[in-house]
């Protein structure tokens, strides 16, 4: 295939020479598993973020880190906790690894996050109803910040703990950024304190390093807790509640066979093989970001005249994990599969984020569910699709990218 034709994925992680020696350090070490780098990637990603390294933890993927954060804050069998059903499956599962149930809230119209104003009605309603929420899990969608000193507020007032599903935001900041003021690198000291990173300010943040995610390890995440209480239990929890970690127990003076089970943990640390690619990727997070946007902005800037489309919300400082288009139904003669499978024709590579969760047979079926339950959800779902973007799209891939789109806009615009 010729580079013009050749399919454009919809997604692809940038690795380079840097990840693969950092591989081979570790390979030639002697030691694979959870120590050194994973300590050192925490220490590097807690300074990054501006938090302190004993809050900060790596871990096996962002899933873990979820089930570990709500386990740290206290969730239990028969707890509530408030998240939107437009997300990925990972948000709500460890709600129900801890047998508590999610309740959940639909997106705000327009966008992909948690409704601000149906959370608090949802709030209300619970604790009047006598089933007060435990905690909401704000979820940052395709890096598109939700507004979460508005949400901790609301959730203050219910005596809720908040935990940042975080996964596709890093290395965005909170809204209310000075302009300019989007990652570290482009902030000057002129313009004071930036604001913190998403999913950092709250009881508990989330960060995914999957595959596809703005950096990566291939599997892993990182954990950011507000308090050092709840930072220690899921430390313990981490690794099989043992207190003590695996490499002060081979290296340390005290015996390697002196250590207490203290819970009935898990396995989620990260291996040092892949918390060393994470540290090679947490250097280049401001490279990639800025990649990332100026994809963003083309795209912006070239389908902006097409009636067809809704183009994502972008107005605040965002990660551009995704670009999550919306096809206005009422001017298009075909559906969003048909849409997508045009676009793969012409070799470009989509996605779907997300089928909404009251739509999943587990869920529709356990809490008796139907598609108007959460009606914003469901019609986002209807008509939304995700172009590719990250860093390694070359400007050519991108501009095929708005050629496919804009041929298949006018293909199937209604007269
Ligand atoms: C919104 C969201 N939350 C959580 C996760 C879980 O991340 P991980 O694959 O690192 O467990 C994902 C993964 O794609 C996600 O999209």
């Amino acid at each position: 295939m010729s580079p013009s034709t050749e399919f454009i994925p919809f997604a692809r992680p940038s690795l380079g020479e840097a990840e693969e020696q950092a591989v081979l350090r570790v390979l030639r070490s002697g030691w694979l598993t959870t120590a050194r780098e994973a300590e050192q990637f925490e220490q590097e990603f807690a300074s990054y973020c501006g938090v302190s390294h004993n809050h900060t933890l790596a871990v096996s993927s962002a899933t873990a880190g979820l089930h570990l954060a709500l386990e740290a804050l206290g969730v239990r069998s028969g707890d509530r906790v408030a998240v939107s059903p437009y997300t990925f499956a990972a948000s709500a599962e460890v709600i129900r690894y801890l047998g508590a149930d999610p309740v959940f809230v639909d997106i705000e119209p327009g966008g992909f996050n948690i409704d601000p104003a149906k959370l608090l009605e949802t709030l209300e309603r619970q604790s009047e109803a006598g089933s007060p929420v435990h905690s909401i899990m704000p979820v940052h969608v395709g890096g598109y910040p939700c507004p979460v000193a508005e949400l901790r507020r609301a959730a203050e007032r219910y005596g809720a703990a908040v935990v940042e599903d975080a996964a596709h935001s890093f290395p965005a900041r909170e809204p209310g950024a000075a302009h300019g003021a989007t990652h570290g690198a482009a902030h000057s000291a002129a313009d004071g304190e930036p604001p913190a990173i998403l999913g950092t300010g709250s009881d508990a943040g989330v960060f995914s390093f999957y595959a596809t995610k703005t950096i990566t390890t291939g599997e892993g995440g990182m954990l950011v807790f507000k308090t050092e209480d709840a930072a220690a239990r899921a430390r313990v929890m981490r690794l099989h509640g043992i207190d003590r970690p695996v490499w002060d127990r081979y290296h340390g003076r005290a015996a390697p066979h002196e250590y207490e089970v203290v819970a009935p943990g898990y396995k989620y640390n990260l291996p040092d093989i892949l918390a060393a690619i994470g540290r090679v990727q947490l250097r280049r997070a401001e490279e990639f970001n800025r990649r990332r946007a100026a994809i963003a902005a083309y795209y912006l800037e070239h389908l902006a005249d097409l009636d067809q489309l809704q183009l994502p919300p972008h107005h605040l400082p965002q990660s551009w994990h995704l670009f999550i288009l919306r096809l206005d139904r009422a001017r298009v003669t075909v559906d969003r599969d048909t849409v997508i499978a045009a676009l793969a024709e012409a070799g470009v590579g989509t996605s779907v984020h997300y089928k909404p969760l009251h739509l999943m047979p587990y869920y529709r079926d356990r809490y008796g569910l139907s598609p108007e339950d959460f009606p914003v959800s469901w019609d986002a779902y209807q008509c939304c699709l995700s172009l590719p973007i990250y860093p390694q799209l070359s400007d050519a891939a991108v501009e095929r990218v708005v050629e496919a789109v804009r041929s298949v806009c006018r293909r199937y615009a209604r007269a």
